[in-house]
């Protein structure tokens, strides 16, 4: 952060998950690492009964940090707020709370509404901040004067349900609130190897000439997780894996592969470069949605909590994507996300064409030649496997790797993507959070294939856990003549 300025933040939904597992440890993180101001105040809004002090434990408990001497410090700024988000209720007590926070500092401070919830509460959250004012901000005649926002609004994913409910989702949003007030949130942007691909693509001039259908035989990025649903069985039931995962972290990093140099390295610049990317992905065709894309579910997911009888959820998706730009012209995206699978892998892989049998077809070209592998978690890095003379008197070829990883070259780096994330929206930087027509993009390839899962019966195939997805995800690939790499 650059000035450390006061601000509050309301996180709605404070009991869940994403506040407990993801926001409160990296706001503890950021100011214990200073960056915040010493005035801020975090004041969580949630369905249960808590006094302060209770919350706060609820919260020091499931981050293990009794120990930890700042906890004592940090958790003070902590308060917490009953309410029902559908009841005008406690979005009066809010207001109240919030406006003694601007009275005791003497001024307007910034207020940042996160939104935490599930789904299905945003519309009556943004309704009740609309009816109550506080989407406005602070009470205070001078700051209604001077015309500052002091207001932003937070949104996590999913962002709606098809293109339909995101649209009307996003309608209520500009109804409430400018578009510099608002931020969604897909936590993947605010990673470390994904916030480096602008860099490495583009500062790099041995890469880029190479970035295309003239050297590209293919793309492939795999979003494999070893977990299943563990504690979020009831939402995840209700989305699966392509709206959860698919709509957004996994077409976010499919555009930061394929987009063209944005314009400048600005918030607009690079937004404008995502958005004509994700813009780009060939519509599946609806009667064609069989041939490109596969459905599974895990042996065993129907009897995990939280899950209905009988379930047709997916935990796992494949697809055959195309990007329809001049530099990716009938270049496949292989793309394959899935819960349960052998080990947590999210990477890209950019596999060239094979020249090597150009020269050495009698010598024994490796089956996979050149490949550039971006690990975006675990162990991030970069790797680039090449064909090299194995040693000896005689000509024989293999394939080895040079290798990058973030870890040994600086340590324990960066920040965690809710880290950069929270700071940014501080900041009011938008760079990193999605557009309204980035979205309707990804929804829009989205939604025609859920419908067509809805209209043609969803095909979904059961796979063993610790595999990589049913056997139909191989066939979809190599059926091309190629193959997943593990
Ligand atoms: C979330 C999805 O957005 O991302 C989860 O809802 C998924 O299903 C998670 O497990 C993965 O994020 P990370 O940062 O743990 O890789």
């Amino acid at each position: 952060m650059h000035e450390k300025s006061p601000f509050v933040i309301v996180i709605f939904g404070a009991t869940g998950d994403l506040a407990k597992s993801k926001l409160i440890p990296a706001l503890f993180s950021l100011y214990k690492k200073q960056q915040l101001s010493k005035d801020f105040h975090i004041v969580g809004f949630a369905r249960r009964n808590f006094t302060n002090e209770e919350y706060a434990h609820t919260l020091g408990e499931e981050m293990e940090t009794h120990g930890d001497p700042g906890w004592a410090d940090f958790s003070k700024r902590i308060s917490y707020q009953k309410g029902l988000f559908e009841e005008k209720d406690g979005y009066d007590e809010l207001t109240k709370r919030l406006n003694k926070i601007d009275e005791e500092m003497g001024a307007c401070i910034t207020r940042i509404y996160y939104l935490a919830t599930p789904p299905n509460y945003y519309i009556s959250i943004l309704d009740h901040l609309k009816k109550t004012k506080l989407s406005e901000g602070c009470a205070s005649k001078v700051a209604k004067k001077d015309g500052k926002k002091w207001t932003r609004l937070a949104i996590e994913k999913p962002f709606g349900r098809d293109l339909e409910t995101a649209k009307e989702l996003d309608k209520k949003l500009s109804e409430i609130f400018d578009e510099e007030q608002i931020y969604r949130v897909d936590h993947y942007l605010g990673k470390e190897t994904v916030q480096n691909m602008i860099a490495f693509r583009f500062a790099n001039n041995i890469f880029e000439p190479i970035w295309s259908k003239d050297y590209i035989d293919h793309i492939q990025i795999t979003f494999a997780e070893e977990e299943g649903v563990r504690t979020r069985g009831k939402f995840f039931d209700g989305v699966g894996i392509l709206r959860d995962v698919g709509q957004n972290h996994l077409l976010q990093i499919l555009a930061t592969v394929a987009m063209e140099q944005p314009m400048s390295f600005s918030k607009e610049g690079v937004r404008d470069a995502r958005a004509k990317a994700i813009k780009a992905i060939r519509p599946i065709n609806p009667s064609e949605v069989s041939k490109y894309v596969v459905r599974g579910q895990y042996e065993g997911y129907q009897l995990e909590n939280g899950i209905v009888e009988n379930s047709r959820t997916e935990t796992f998706t494949a697809m055959k994507l195309f990007v329809d730009t001049p530099r990716f012209e009938d270049v496949p995206f292989y793309v394959r996300i899935g819960k349960k699978m052998p080990k947590e892998m999210m990477e890209i892989s950019i596999v060239f064409k094979q020249t090597c049998h150009l020269l050495f077809k009698e010598y024994g070209c490796p089956e996979i030649g050149n490949v550039l592998t971006i690990r975006i978690q675990p162990d991030e890095g970069i790797k680039m496997r090449f064909i090299a003379k194995n040693p000896g008197s005689r000509v024989a070829l293999g394939a080895v790797d040079m290798n990058f990883s973030y870890h040994q070259t600086y340590g324990n780096h960066g920040s965690d993507a809710y880290e950069k994330l929270l700071m940014d929206i501080h900041d009011g930087d938008q760079m990193l959070f999605n557009r309204s027509d980035e979205l309707e993009s990804s929804w829009g390839l989205i939604t025609n294939i859920l419908k067509n899962w809805e209209k043609e019966g969803d095909g979904l195939h059961v796979y063993e856990k610790g595999t990589w997805g049913p056997v139909e995800a191989s066939v979809l690939i190599e059926k091309d003549s190629r193959k997943w790499i593990q």
